[in-house]
């Protein structure tokens, strides 16, 4: 298939390299969005290292999805000065809005919504980001306005 074509071209750019695992997982998340579950065995197989190591630091990065992720992503700041910030309620208010629970896709495929852990805009929380667009000092509203805009 297309996906074992894509997938053995980016184990041949990556298999040679030390600690090559991480840096070919972004790779394969860049090209499928996702990391599907039939590229496990060929990595571990390539990598000589077993399934279950694999799988180990798929599941343990909170950056890499299992799953395909929806049309759009959100990923709100639950690190300390974004949760001293208010976080955790906006989190609140994306999960009733979106009718999604966290770490999870809607039925409908248009959304993703995660929890991520500093965004790197600390002086600005709460922090949020959107695809790859980061926005910071969010409030009740601007979420509001927000989720109106990407019409979710
Ligand atoms: Fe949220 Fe750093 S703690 S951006």
């Amino acid at each position: 298939t297309e996906t074992t074509v894509q997938l053995k071209t980016l184990i041949a750019q990556h298999e040679n390299q030390p600690g090559a695992l991480l840096p070919l997982l972004h790779a394969v998340q860049a090209k499928f969005g996702y990391i599907p579950s039939d590229v496990v065995a060929p990595i571990a197989r390539a990598l000589n290292l077993s399934r279950a190591e694999v799988h180990g630091v798929v599941t343990y990065y909170h950056h890499f999805h299992e799953h395909k992720p929806g049309k759009h992503v959100i990923q709100i700041c639950l690190a300390e000065a974004c949760q001293s910030c208010g976080s955790e309620a906006l989190l609140k208010q994306a999960e009733t809005e979106l009718g999604c629970t966290v770490h999870s896709t809607r039925a409908d495929q248009a959304v993703t919504l995660e929890a991520v852990y500093c965004l790197g805009l600390c002086a600005s929380s709460p922090a949020m980001q959107v695809g790859e667009r980061l926005f910071g000092r969010m409030d009740n509203q601007k979420l509001r306005s927000l989720l109106n805009q990407l019409e979710l």
